[in-house]
């Protein structure tokens, strides 16, 4: 339960965006004061003049790399919001990052460094990533999902209780400073079986293509991703994806006590909220 919910300010950056968004909800849920950071707001990563009126005033903040974690930017953006942070008096830092992916560290490490408590959130691969994103918009459109992820097995987590374990860190006084919860579902799946289990919840045919990274990478190209973004994150999922992250984590269970969220409760909510309706 909360420690220290009352009269506390938290910065949710990427509060428009899938994490962000059920952090803001969680945290407000949990009687904490939000200021949601994104550029609707007049808060921009991409110009640092817009940072302190964010951060005036806020006790702790919660940071969202607006692209990928391990993107080369993202540790001197986040470094440097950081450092901001806590010289503008924010005391508790929590940071999403990504598990098993180690060219998120230094963007760990700059935000370590501000001094500040911290958490590190290291989550799995998000189940929302198949409702809301360009993958979702892809499968609801076309029907199928065509995706470099092989046959490998993931533990897709529920945002929501990534959201949870934020908001515990967030709230928890000293017990989770200095944490660096591994914060997953509760079962291995093939991205083939994902889209199974959607598919049933949708009512609907869909289905799974595997594709080797590279063809992959010609792909994006094709819709337009810019060469050095499509090879980034052709490189990106073919580290994630090799096998490394195809095992279950504590972060959920220790971090809240219970057990993670299943997919197919994902799958039925968000089939039932229309995710994949043709
Ligand atoms: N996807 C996964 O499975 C996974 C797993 C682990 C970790 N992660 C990490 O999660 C992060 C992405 O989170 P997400 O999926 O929630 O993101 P998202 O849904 O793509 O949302 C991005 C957010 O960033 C904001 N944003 C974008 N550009 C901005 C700018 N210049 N200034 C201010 N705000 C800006 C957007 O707000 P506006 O556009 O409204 O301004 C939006 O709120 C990445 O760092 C990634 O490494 C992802």
């Amino acid at each position: 339960m909360a420690e220290n919910t009352r009269n506390t300010t938290v910065v949710v950056t990427g509060a428009t965006g899938r994490a962000g968004s059920r952090v803001a909800r969680a945290a407000r849920a949990a009687g904490l004061t939000v200021r949601a950071a994104s550029r609707a707001t007049g808060f921009d990563w991409g110009d640092v003049t817009t940072w302190a009126d964010v951060l005036r005033g806020a006790d702790a903040a919660f940071l969202v790399h607006p692209v990928d974690i391990g993107h080369p930017d993202a540790a001197g953006l986040l470094g440097a919001f950081a450092d901001r942070a806590v010289a503008l008096g924010a005391r508790r830092l929590v940071l999403l990052s990504a598990r098993g992916e180690e060219r998120a560290r230094p963007a760990e490490d700059a935000v370590r460094a501000s001094g500040a408590d911290w958490t590190v959130v290291r989550a799995a691969w998000f189940a929302q990533n198949f409702s809301e994103g360009p993958l979702a918009e892809e499968l609801r459109r076309t029907g199928e999902l065509v995706f470099p992820g092989g046959e490998v097995a993931e533990p897709f987590v529920d945002l929501r209780d990534v959201a949870d374990v934020v908001v515990a860190a967030l709230t928890s006084g000293e017990t989770y400073a200095g944490g660096e919860p591994e914060v997953c579902g509760p079962r291995l799946l093939t991205f083939g079986q994902a889209v199974a289990e959607i598919a049933g919840a949708a009512g609907r045919e869909l289905s799974y293509r595997a594709v080797p990274a590279r063809e992959y990478g010609e792909r994006l190209a094709g819709f337009g991703v810019p060469a050095a973004e499509a090879e980034f994150l052709v490189e990106l999922f073919a580290s994630l994806l090799d096998g490394r992250n195809a095992r279950l984590s504590d972060g959920v269970r220790r971090f809240l006590g219970r057990a993670p969220r299943d997919f197919a409760d994902f799958a039925r909510e968000a089939a039932a909220a229309g995710a994949w309706k043709g």
